[in-house]
């Protein structure tokens, strides 16, 4: 397995084989840095952080996995660059690949980063953008198997605002490594018919399927793994507040959900998240409309299903092992999956 001087976009460009590889990869790296073992392969190399959306989980993971790595960063912020006010992406691209090994970019929209990567001689890596994060999708699939032993065959809910970032990724991953995913939300959150047509073939062929339901006790039912994420998401309008919490209420994931998933059931959220009024947006929300908690209760968020923590975690190993297989030969470093 070489992926040496790819980019990673979105899991579509991948193959099951190929994400499989990643996983194992960011298992070892893991299991490496837990015993203190450095694995400073890339030192004098740098990367390129450029966040045109907010981040701690990504941001934090890039930089600490680089540093691992034994690379040097820039953190380029939202506000903080010429990108796209001064200069256009395509000239940022090639600037930066005269100064970095890799570039991260999370923005707006996947027509961006594909520009980015287009005109970049350097891996670009996708930080996240409107439609695809895949590089949380690693992480999750890294949790799923270390929580449950195998992949294939996993049935994952997703419940909320299925035809964003994170509804869009799983429904790929899901399909991709024979996983069962099923979107329990209101059909106008459903994901894009174009997608979702894409979709089916791929799990027609891997074993996996999509199902997509307004109906919670169907949807949730024997589920192995409950996903949730934010009901707005970063760079949508303040206006639609309101209206996502009247249509997504229903689709709250709370202890009856949980319940009748079954006792197998984990609770997933790629975070942050609104489970009660600890936070700036959460209070605001709490007084304007009266609730104390949005997409998760803090009941479940706080359980012993949850595993987000774990999951959060492992967004450090799973990028590490992104960065790790596309700036380097990985055979006779000791990451080589024969040598691991
Ligand atoms: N899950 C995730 O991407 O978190 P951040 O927005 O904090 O990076
Ligand atoms: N859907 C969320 C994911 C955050 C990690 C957002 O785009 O804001």
């Amino acid at each position: 397995m070489d992926l040496k001087g790819r980019d990673f976009l979105k899991l579509l460009d991948f193959t099951r084989e190929e994400i499989t590889y990643l996983v194992d990869l960011a298992a070892e790296l893991k299991d490496k840095k837990k015993k203190g073992i450095p694995m400073d392969t890339l030192r004098g190399k740098n990367v390129a952080l450029i966040f045109e959306k907010t981040s701690t989980r990504t941001r934090c993971a890039f930089e600490v996995a680089a540093h691992d790595l034994g690379m040097g960063t820039t953190y380029l912020d939202p506000s903080g660059s010429q990108i796209g006010k001064k200069e256009s992406i395509a000239d940022t691209a090639r600037v930066l690949s005269g100064m970095y090994e890799g570039i991260e970019y999370r923005g707006f929209g996947q027509d961006i980063v594909e520009e980015l990567a287009k005109y970049s001689s350097v891996p670009v890596w996708n930080g996240l953008t409107n439609e695809f994060h895949p590089t949380q999708m690693l992480a999750d699939l890294l949790t799923i198997r270390e929580h449950f032993g195998y992949l294939k065959g996993i049935r994952l809910t997703y419940m909320g605002d299925a035809r964003y970032n994170m509804g869009n990724s799983l429904m790929v991953t899901c399909a991709r490594m024979g996983m069962h995913f099923t979107a329990c939300t209101s059909r106008k959150y459903f994901p894009a018919e174009d997608l979702v047509r894409q979709c089916r073939e791929i799990a027609a062929a891997s074993g996996g399927s999509i199902t997509l339901t307004e109906d919670v006790a169907a949807g949730t039912k024997g589920a192995d793994v409950v996903y949730t994420d934010v009901w707005v998401s970063m760079g949508e309008p303040e206006e639609v507040w309101e209206e996502r919490i009247r249509e997504l209420a229903p689709y709250q994931v709370n202890r009856s959900v949980m319940e009748n998933a079954g006792p197998q059931a984990v609770f997933m959220h790629c975070l942050p998240a609104f489970h009660d009024l600890n936070t700036g947006i959460g209070a605001e929300m709490g007084a304007r409309f009266g609730i104390r908690e949005m997409e998760v209760t803090d009941e479940v968020f706080e359980s012993g299903q949850s595993l987000v923590f774990q999951e959060a975690e492992n967004r450090m190993h799973t990028i590490k092992a992104v960065m790790a297989a596309t700036l380097q030969e990985t055979k006779g470093t000791g990451l080589d999956r024969n040598e691991i």
